[in-house]
């Protein structure tokens, strides 16, 4: 509440965004610590979410350090290692935060609407438009604008807004799990679908990757040392899920936070380029807790043309046979940019089988909302598809 009086008058500097993080997050830490105190006598709950129930971890997943840790980094890992075993903030009514980094208005939320409608109640909204006020064509995006700042491409400020819409969605406790999304994303399945997949997880879905090559480790600069050595750097899509607990560990960085807001941007010594939104979270979540990552992204794309921008499709491109083919498949693909490229295919598993890795795929022109509107709306096309 702290947070919204202030928010108009002065959520300008990244100081103060930090700050209030931070007070969100304290006030977060002893909600989930008075709730999971009082509430001991029942464990079991915490089995609704994660198969194991709450883990407790060893303070450093990844053992065997051949350094002293410096204290910033002692008391980084102190904190999210509690958090981590913690129970998280559980609902009776728990939904799925659909976060939308956008510079204007969505070009999809015609779709989106179509997606959502019914399910009121097991969703909520946030975006954040960077460029100019979204104009809105449906009623559950109407007034879901949060505080926003520019963002350019590639830039520090796309994990400034990252970190700004998971913590505008954390302060509604319903919200269990939480999902990035681009403007020129699309849905690829029925909304009961997406909610089952990501409600009854355990691991938050963000890809991580070790790619050897100038666009991975290429990245990597010695000013991160000591905390983040080039072992512990990896890549992977900026489109991520996680569950509230990792949310919550995002807010509490500060550490790796500000390593990251440094020393990688783009245009650094050197004319070197660094873009934290392929590797800050993936690099804090393989040296934090790698175990509780899936490493590949619920959201598709196409990165095998080997260009510098992903595939997009456009509305000829649209068909009933392309949006069940993205649907069904079990294997994703991590593409590293050594001159030889390699693909090593991550299978997409659950509880030992293999499943569907993909509920959302991008990037798409905005001329495919009339064909993906007409596809969708065929009740029957939308069943066959969604429902395999
Ligand atoms: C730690 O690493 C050293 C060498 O790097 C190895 O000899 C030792 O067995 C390792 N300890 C553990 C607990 O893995
Ligand atoms: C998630 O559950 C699976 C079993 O279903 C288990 O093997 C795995 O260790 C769990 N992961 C975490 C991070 O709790
Ligand atoms: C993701 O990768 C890490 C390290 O490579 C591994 O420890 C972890 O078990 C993987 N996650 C899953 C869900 O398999
Ligand atoms: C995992 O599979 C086992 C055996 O098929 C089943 O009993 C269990 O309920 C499954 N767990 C989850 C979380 O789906
Ligand atoms: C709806 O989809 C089904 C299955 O693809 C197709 O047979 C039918 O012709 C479609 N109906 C319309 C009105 O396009």
């Amino acid at each position: 509440m702290m947070m919204i009086g202030l928010r108009k008058h002065t959520l300008r500097s990244p100081t103060l965004i930090i700050v209030l993080a931070s007070v969100v997050c304290f006030v977060m830490f002893f909600t989930v610590y008075v709730y999971t105190s009082t509430r001991r006598t029942n464990p079991d709950k915490c089995n609704f979410y994660s198969s194991q129930g709450c883990r407790t971890h060893d303070l450093f997943p990844n053992a065997n350090f051949s350094r002293e840790l410096t204290d910033l980094e002692i008391e980084s890992r102190v904190v999210v290692k509690d958090l981590l075993a913690f129970c998280p903030l559980q609902s009776k009514t728990p939904k799925v935060a659909f976060m939308f980094l956008t510079p204007g208005t969505l070009p999809f939320e015609k779709l989106w609407h179509l997606f959502f409608q019914g399910h009121e109640g097991k969703f909520s909204i946030y975006i954040h438009a960077s460029k100019e006020k979204p104009v809105h064509t449906s009623k559950y995006f109407v007034g879901r604008e949060i505080h926003s700042e520019p963002v350019s491409w590639g830039s520090f400020a796309m994990i400034e807004a990252e970190r700004r819409l998971l913590a505008n969605a954390l302060l509604d406790p319903d919200n269990q799990h939480f999902v990035l999304l681009s403007d020129s994303c699309i849905p690829i399945r029925r909304f009961e679908f997406v909610y089952d997949y990501l409600l009854f997880t355990n691991v938050s879905f963000i890809e991580c990757y070790i790619d050897p090559g100038p666009h991975g480790n290429g990245r990597y600069i010695e000013h991160m040392l000591p905390e983040v050595e080039i072992k512990d750097f990896r890549k992977g899509s900026q489109w991520f899920s996680m569950k509230r607990q990792h949310a919550i560990i995002v807010i509490a960085d500060s550490l790796y936070f500000t390593k990251f807001k440094y020393y990688c941007r783009p245009n650094m010594e050197g004319g070197r380029n660094c873009y934290s939104d392929e590797h800050y979270l993936q690099t804090y979540f393989n040296m934090l807790d790698p175990r509780g990552i899936s490493n590949w992204s619920v959201t598709y794309v196409d990165w095998s043309e080997g260009k510098w921008h992903p595939r997009s499709f456009r509305g000829q491109d649209v068909t009933f046979r392309l949006i069940k083919a993205l649907s069904s498949i079990n294997g994703s693909p991590h593409i590293t940019s050594e001159s030889k490229r390699t693909v090593l295919m991550t299978p997409c598993m659950r509880n030992g089988s293999r499943r569907p890795c993909y509920l959302f795929a991008r990037k798409f022109y905005p001329d495919a909302l009339d064909k993906l509107m007409y596809l969708y709306s065929n009740t029957t096309a939308f069943q066959s598809i969604f429902n395999s």
